[in-house]
């Protein structure tokens, strides 16, 4: 054992030597190649346009750092020798691309990635994107977006992790390494890009582009977390966001791109703007002009600047006038070579053309796309274990999202090709003996014409599997909603199914958390599928069937009503909580008095509480926790707490549960959150089985920034919750000293 620790030490200090030479070497290539270049070519390396081909004259004299959106291997060669063997430093092109849950095998969207609550998955599906984009020649991505979410309205929720800081982390570390694999040099690197930099989940009314207003401290507490954590796995490049925070557009706030970011971070890796948000911050009213936007952008840090042509027009003669140093254009170029140095671009800058169809859908791409299917899916009802639904009985299938295989790939799937999708109406044939009576072409359709069709049919079969949801366009960018209840006429679908009396099982494929407590009383189950991607068919066909067991858990709150956003489960205490005793609308007697409703915090028509809370989720059998015990009550801040505790398979069937470990702080300098997700795991038993389990939190990951502004534990008495969401089980005291 000694020896082998020994042995693996040397290894460790050999690797980390050679990636203290290779980071020096690289330096000082990027200070041999800055000293050649002229103040023109340093700014055309800032420079980053939506072009292959159109560009080709731009970059063969130098004026482009960096494309985005060619994923042609030929077109993407073809500029790239513009680069290299035309313009006159032979400085290699970045090319980048939004590949966002998948380029070609297109994986479950990153909020269905977050509902699998399974890191080493998420790193297995970043990996087979990154394989096959840089197959195509794509070596850059605008992705892990880590915007944390409260608000289901705001239509990027299906592009993120949802609302909790510490799955944000886990899920943005594991892309992280995904994209980016072991070695930055090797071709299948894909740079990973953290955005948005920061509070763009935060738009106000989940309207998105809204201005936002955060304090610094939940800044710190909440927004920031996943960023820091990501850029000390490596991230290589960050994007800012849209949207201003307290009057600040990302794009122009060096308090966060040079205190927060570098001096504080030591992010030493790239900046890029998001679409044009340099030359935005003119309609925010926070630069006069495109000149006066770029002067703003690069002195507060950014480092490229992508489609607003700000830098290229500008900058040069900004240094000229004395606004902008030229120190700052080199600081900012550093970065850009350094990325593309650490990239190998110089020595391996082409694409062999022939690869990327090779590995386009590999056997073991789809393998894992549909597993993430599979893990993702959320079990959300279940009454009388209707589901699994017996293998070989016969089902009616219906609805506009039973065989729409463009629209269950989702947002930002925009080089999946949708002949490659498995739609679960392909895929149940395989399990049951499937009546298919096609309703509402697409989930905004009102026409019933077909609904009598279908009650009819339904006779005929044991139940009936209705698919509902939204359309790809409904959610993502720009795609936002202030009512969240199924579009068209798919309630009405639902209850026409009811009347049928045979069993009902609803599976919705949406891109956001939807309001559906309603249509939860016209059926008997409801499966849950964020955008499920190329083989969300075949991974909900043996979910229904049984043949896999649901384990997904709710990244975000399920609301009652769209009315109740932002709501999280994780929101600081108020001063009236409400104590579960809520009058509702109508319950209100006549003429009551002012005060006689309690004065707690609540809404009179939805109450308190949400539909279904945080970490929600349902299986094909039950878990039981039982015996948990901290090691000791009273800890120091460098202990670790030793949590023990017993989990039972008490159902029929073997599964997984995904374990949730929470924290309340119970007293604190500010107002802390009613609960804070601290650790999970996913834990298999057999039917009966009993798995004694022990996990190990440090005391120190219950720091926070506290009223004085300090990253600190505070001493005092908590509560510690181990359980299958974020409402359950009852909670152990402990007090750190
Ligand atoms: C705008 C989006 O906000 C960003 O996330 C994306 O990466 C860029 N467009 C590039 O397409």
């Amino acid at each position: 054992m000694k020896i082998r620790r020994f042995a693996m030490l040397i290894v460790a200090m050999a690797v980390g030597t050679s990636a203290m030479a290779q980071s020096l070497d690289i330096d000082q290539r990027v200070e041999e190649l800055l000293q050649k270049m002229t103040l023109e070519e340093k700014i055309g390396q800032m420079n980053q346009v939506s072009a292959g081909y159109q560009a080709i004259d731009a970059i063969s004299n130098g004026q482009v750092g960096s494309i985005l959106n060619v994923v042609d291997p030929v077109e993407i060669n073809a500029v790239q020798r513009a680069a290299v063997e035309k313009s006159r430093l032979g400085i290699p092109l970045l090319v980048s691309r939004d590949v966002i849950h998948g380029f070609r095998t297109i994986f479950p969207i990153p909020i269905g990635l977050a509902s699998t609550f399974d890191p080493a998955l998420v790193e297995r599906g970043a990996r087979v994107a990154a394989i096959e984009a840089t197959a195509s020649g794509v070596r850059w991505t605008f992705s892990p977006m880590l915007d944390i979410a409260r608000d289901p309205r705001w239509g990027r929720v299906a592009e993120g992790s949802g609302e909790d800081p510490y799955l944000d982390i886990q899920m943005g570390v594991a892309m992280v390494k995904g994209y980016q694999g072991d070695n930055f040099a090797d071709p299948t690197c894909m740079a990973a890009c953290v955005k948005h930099f920061v509070g763009y989940g935060a738009a106000e009314g989940g309207r998105d582009y809204n201005t936002t207003m955060i304090s610094e401290r939940a800044l710190r507490n909440v927004y920031f977390p996943a960023f820091k954590a990501c850029i000390e796995a490596g991230a290589l490049t960050l994007m800012t966001s849209f949207n201003d925070v307290d009057g600040l557009p990302s794009t122009g706030n060096d308090w966060l791109l040079r205190n927060v970011l570098r001096e504080e971070w030591g992010f030493d890796g790239m900046v890029v703007t998001d679409w044009n948000s340099s030359g935005e911050m003119i309609a925010h009213g926070f630069a006069d002009d495109l000149k006066d936007a770029t002067k703003i952008s690069i002195n507060a840090g950014v480092d490229m600047d992508m489609m607003s042509y700000g830098f290229i027009q500008h900058a040069k003669a900004l240094v000229e006038e004395g606004k902008l140093s030229e120190q700052t254009i080199d600081a900012a170029v550093r970065n850009i070579l350094r990325l593309k140095f650490r990239l190998g671009l110089f020595e391996n800058p082409y694409v062999d053309e022939s690869l990327a169809r090779k590995v386009a859908y590999a056997p073991e791409h789809l393998a894992a796309a549909k597993q993430a299917a599979i893990e993702s899916a959320i079990l959300l009802q279940n009454n009388d274990n209707v589901l699994p639904l017996a293998k070989g009985s016969t089902i009616l299938v219906t609805g506009p999202m039973a065989d729409a295989p463009y629209e269950q790939l989702g947002t930002w799937a925009f080089d999946g090709e949708e002949q490659h999708t498995v739609t679960p109406l392909k895929a149940l044939g395989a399990h049951f003996n499937v009546i298919n009576v096609p309703t509402l072409t697409h989930s905004r359709d009102k026409s019933t014409a077909n609904f009598k069709g279908a009650v009819r049919a339904a006779k005929k079969a044991d139940a009936v599997v209705v698919f509902v949801g939204e359309e790809a366009i409904l959610s993502g960018e720009a795609h936002s909603l202030s009512d969240l209840d199924l579009q068209g006429a798919q309630s009405e679908l639902i209850a026409a199914m009811r009347s049928t009396g045979k069993p009902v099982v609803v599976v919705v494929i949406a891109g956001r958390p939807l309001t559906i407590e309603q249509d939860a009383n016209n059926c008997d189950a409801i499966l849950y599928s964020f955008h499920p991607g190329t083989m969300g068919g075949e991974a909900l066909a043996d979910l229904l069937a049984g043949v896999a067991v649901p384990s997904g858990k709710l990244p975000m709150t399920f609301l009652r009503d769209a009315g109740q956003a932002p709501f999280y489960y994780n929101h600081p205490m108020t001063g009236r909580p409400n104590n579960g005793s809520e009058t509702l609308l109508n319950d209100i007697p006549m003429k009551a008095g002012q005060t006689s409703l309690g004065c707690t915090s609540y809404y009179l028509d939805t109450g308190y509480g949400p539909w279904l809370p945080f970490g929600y989720g349902l299986s094909y059998t039950t878990f039981e926790y039982s015996n948990l015990t901290l090691d000791k009550s009273v800890l120091n801040k460098s202990d670790y707490i030793h949590i023990d505790f017993d989990l039972t398979n008490t159902g029929e069937r073997e599964a997984t549960e995904v374990v949730q470990i929470y924290v309340r702080d119970l007293v604190g300098s500010v107002v802390r959150p009613v609960k804070e997700l601290k650790g999970f795991m996913r834990v298999t038993l057999k039917p009966g089985e009993t798995k004694h389990l022990m996990y190990d939190l440090p005391v120190s990951d219950l720091a926070f920034w506290n009223r004085d502004m300090e990253y600190v534990v505070e001493p005092g008495k908590f509560q510690l919750w181990v359980a299958g969401d974020s409402a359950s089980g009852e909670p152990l005291d402990f007090i750190v000293k």
